[in-house]
């Protein structure tokens, strides 16, 4: 178990070193290997597991141990794990985490199955919570889950929509994104006895530091490095995803530049050898510049909501946002 002192970068990368282990010692059944071998395939996968570590951050701020904020911080990221599984199949992605994703490496129909063993794998773990904790603790867990499907359902459903404006998309990242991230920051309250005030200021700032990292995702898809990002850059534009950039592209000045990207949304996306042009005309558009202002403007956000708090209760977990989410792409 990691002593929450020294360094914050110590801290953050002892607290990976810890969810690794754990994650890497849930799942010891062996047969079917069509079942457990990409369950731990992907729980083995690596990623910033930036879910567990704000948990157990805010959980450590209302004077929780790790141990016992562990059970529900690996519940978040094996959750998690569950959504990219299934969001991958979704949005026909081939990489994840620089390896390819379940659904191309094995199939659909295992790729399906080995999410819905995650996903009751996370509750098996949030339920070794604390009982008398385990009321709330669920019911924050279940409404995270009920708004992050409503998310994932607009997202897709956007894809063929030719009039979602910024609001919408808002409304669909604080539901794809927000609710998990905002569920992370909820629970360790919870785990804390946090009080009705408390936790609502760690909802807002969840969903505060969801949009900020759903802008950051939807930037990185344009501008990433390949082999650090993990995942195919460009993706979204291919997928004809309406992102915060392609939204921005469809409101700028008629002309050049807002014709070609209305022609994504026309064709259902993009043609792959297009990207480097797409990624040029939204760096000339100041789209890109516009997309790091929001990323700036909703972390600042999240610091002020956090900042409401007692200083000892949001110290670490401020720090812990912004570090995890600036630090590293992947
Ligand atoms: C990817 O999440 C899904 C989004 C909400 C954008 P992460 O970027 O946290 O993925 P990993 O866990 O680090 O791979
Ligand atoms: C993230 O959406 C939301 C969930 C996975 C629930 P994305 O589709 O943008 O995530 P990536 O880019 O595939 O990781
Ligand atoms: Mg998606
Ligand atoms: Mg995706
Ligand atoms: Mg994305």
């Amino acid at each position: 178990m990691t002593k929450l002192t020294g360094s914050l970068p110590e801290v953050i990368s002892s607290l990976r070193v810890d969810v690794n282990e754990h994650l890497a010692s849930l799942v010891t059944e062996v047969e079917p290997s069509a079942l457990y071998d990409p369950v731990r395939y992907v729980l083995a996968g690596g990623g910033k597991r930036l879910r567990p570590i704000i948990l157990l951050l805010t959980a450590d701020g209302f004077g929780v141990t790790e141990k016992e904020a562990l059970p529900a911080a690996l519940a978040v990221e094996v959750f998690h794990n569950f959504t990219l599984v299934h969001d991958d199949i979704m949005d026909h992605s081939v990489e994840r985490r620089g390896r390819p994703t379940v659904h191309t490496r094995w199939n659909q129909d295992v790729a399906i199955l080995a999410g819905d063993y995650l996903l009751s794998l996370a509750y098996t773990q949030l339920s070794r919570s604390h009982p008398e904790i385990l009321q709330p603790m669920t019911a924050v867990f279940g409404e995270m889950v009920k708004d992050l499907c409503e998310g994932q359902t607009l997202d897709k459903e956007f894809e063929t929509r030719r009039d979602i404006s910024v609001d919408d998309y808002l409304r669909m990242i604080d539901a794809k994104t927000g609710a998990l991230l905002r569920a992370c920051l909820e629970l360790g309250g919870v785990l804390g006895r946090a009080t009705a005030d408390e936790r609502r200021l760690l909802r807002q700032a969840g969903i505060s530091v969801g949009r900020a990292f759903q802008i950051r995702d939807d930037l990185l898809d344009v501008i990433a490095e390949d082999d650090r990002w993990g995942k195919k850059v460009g993706g979204d534009l291919v997928e004809g995803k309406r992102t915060y950039l392609l939204l921005r592209c469809l409101e700028l000045p008629e002309g050049d530049d807002r014709s070609w990207f209305e022609r994504i949304v026309e064709n259902d996306g993009l043609e792959e050898h297009l990207i480097p042009e797409a990624r040029t005309r939204m760096i000339e558009a100041g789209v890109i510049e516009d997309a790091g202002k929001q990323i700036e403007h909703y972390t600042r956000m999240a610091e002020q909501q956090l900042n409401a708090l007692s200083a000892r209760r949001s110290l670490n977990t401020l720090s812990a946002l912004l570090s995890g989410m600036m630090d590293r792409v992947h």
